[in-house]
């Protein structure tokens, strides 16, 4: 079976009642990124960070998978499906796709803020203050914060490197290393695009095709 690596944004759950983070409405717009997703600004003000993932983890508890998912999770029977996404949120787990990468972390995890090794999943919406890591550090959200680096970059990298082909789906490439992704397809490797606005993509001179389906790639 061929290998489709599928880069996929938050647009990808825009469909499940999810806001993406940049367009017109979108989280950016409403909060300060630096305020709500930044290791200072976490030191600044911990009980605001936590109560903006709290309220992301509330609604994500009662979001769907919607039609692209599950549509992912078919295309098992035809690819090698590995699914490397930006996005936070499990719905392509409940989905039922079998392989997938989170380059920025699980919202339904909690991270030690003096040991990153230890990660625990949380049942519920609620992070708070107080609560610990078995060692008695206080727990923080298992998202990885503008200024942090990306431990999963490496791994995302093999992945691309060797597929296929490449469906990029919602994401407006503005976020790095995770953009950089592109330029790893192999050269001969097509790449696909779905997104419903215009996406200013560069893969060192790569065609790009866009398209409107995903069966469209079969
Ligand atoms: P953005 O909000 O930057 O981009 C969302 C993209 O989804 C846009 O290109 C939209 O046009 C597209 N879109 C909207 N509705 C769609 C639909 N129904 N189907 C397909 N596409 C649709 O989100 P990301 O590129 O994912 O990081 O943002 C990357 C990172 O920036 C996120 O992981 C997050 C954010 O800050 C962290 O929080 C670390």
């Amino acid at each position: 079976m061929k290998k489709l690596v599928v880069l996929s944004g938050a647009g990808m759950s825009a469909e499940s009642g999810l806001k993406t983070f940049r367009e017109m409405g979108g989280l950016w717009e409403e909060y300060d990124v630096m305020e709500v997703a930044s290791p200072d600004g976490f030191a600044r003000d911990p009980e605001l960070v936590l109560r903006f993932y709290n309220e992301r983890r509330k609604q994500l508890l009662i979001a769907k998978p919607n039609k692209g998912h599950l549509k992912l999770a078919e295309l098992e029977l035809f690819f090698n499906v590995e699914i490397v996404t930006q996005n936070v949120d499990n719905l392509h787990e409940k989905a039922g796709s079998s392989k997938i990468l989170h380059l920025h972390g699980e919202l339904m995890k909690s991270e030690s803020t003096g040991d990153p090794n230890l990660i625990y999943d949380i049942e519920g919406w609620e992070l708070n203050q107080g609560d610990k890591c078995e060692k008695g550090f206080q727990l923080r959200p298992h998202v990885v914060w503008f200024g942090e680096a990306v431990p999963a970059m490496d791994e995302a990298v093999e992945i691309v490197s060797t597929a296929d082909l490449l469906l990029v789906i919602g994401t407006s490439l503005n976020v790095y290393p995770a953009a950089g992704l592109i330029n790893y397809t192999p050269l001969n490797s097509p790449v696909f695009l779905i997104d419903p606005n215009e996406v200013s993509v560069s893969a060192f001179g790569k065609k790009i095709e866009v398209i409107d389906d995903i069966i469209r790639i079969i």
